[in-house]
């Protein structure tokens, strides 16, 4: 199974990818999480020790033009944009109570677009990774879709868009359903998240009536305070790890891939 998942800056797409993975763990998937946003936390998330110190795939200079021919920031009239990536799982991801983690990092983008050696081995990679692992893949990215092309559109299980109780992060989830149109990837859903009561819930789905509902996270303090006190995510709240796990089930139900049981 492969999951991506967007949505507004801040709504909760870090806090699901982890809990996510986590559960498919649990029911003994193997799982390999992708850290796609340049503002990368992902790891941290997830527990892993000194997430600081891990080197995004985007910073490894040396390998960028081992594979792609040219050395990031070079201004390069040529590149491959096919590079070889099928060993870079196994090498460069990182393992943590049974979670496969690899951080793309950031790529310094030009106006439209990047064409850069960086760009094309993270595109490379995203690509390998969603069409040719047999893992549960689960993409955590930005406000965008943008590591999704249409070669990649019909692999993608999932597009999950995160949102929360108000009018902006709404506003995101239409404009991420366009983009996505524009790749032909049709299978949407959303999940709320930080509800606080019934109303909540009413609005979003009075918000969104044409869409998909995997579930709904509540608010929780104890997130937040896990958060402050940089304890682990993971066990901070059982209410909604039981809504997870529903979500978790609710994906089985509405997916038919084939994925590989440990
Ligand atoms: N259900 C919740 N209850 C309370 N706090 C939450 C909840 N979900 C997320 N948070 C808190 O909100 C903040 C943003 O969450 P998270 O980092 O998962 O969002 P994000 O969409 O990945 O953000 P970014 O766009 O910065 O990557 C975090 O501090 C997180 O602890
Ligand atoms: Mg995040």
């Amino acid at each position: 199974m492969k999951i991506a998942i967007s949505g507004k800056g801040g709504v909760g797409k870090t806090l699901l990818a982890s809990l996510l993975s986590t559960v498919f763990v649990e029911f003994g998937y193997s799982v390999i999480a992708i850290d796609a946003d340049p503002d990368a936390n992902l790891a941290a998330t997830l527990g892993f020790p000194h997430p600081e110190k891990i080197t995004p795939i985007s910073e490894m200079s040396t390998l960028i033009e081992e594979r792609t021919g040219a050395r990031p920031g070079q201004i390069a009239p040529y590149f491959k944009l096919n590079p070889k990536v099928d060993d870079l799982p196994e090498k460069y991801s990182l393992k943590y109570n049974s979670i496969k983690l690899m951080v793309m990092g950031r790529i310094k983008r030009g106006g439209t677009g990047c064409y850069c050696p960086e760009g094309a081995l993270l595109q490379a990679l995203i690509t390998h990774l969603l069409l040719a692992r047999d893992e549960v893949v689960i993409l955590d990215m930005e406000a965008g879709i943008e590591h999704l092309s249409r070669g990649t559109a019909r692999t993608v299980d999932k597009l999950i868009i995160v949102v929360e109780p108000g009018r902006r992060s709404v506003e995101t989830a239409y404009r991420i359903t366009s983009l996505a149109k524009d790749i032909s990837l049709q299978n949407i859903a959303i999940v709320g998240n930080k509800l606080r009561n019934q109303s909540e819930r009413e609005f979003l789905i009075s918000s969104l009536p044409d869409f998909e509902f995997l579930g709904f996270i509540p608010y929780d303090q104890a997130v937040v305070e896990a958060d402050l006190a940089n304890l682990p995510l993971l066990d901070a709240s059982q209410p909604i790890t039981t809504e997870i796990r529903n979500i978790y089930q609710a994906l089985l139900s509405t997916t038919q891939a084939a994925s590989t049981i440990n």
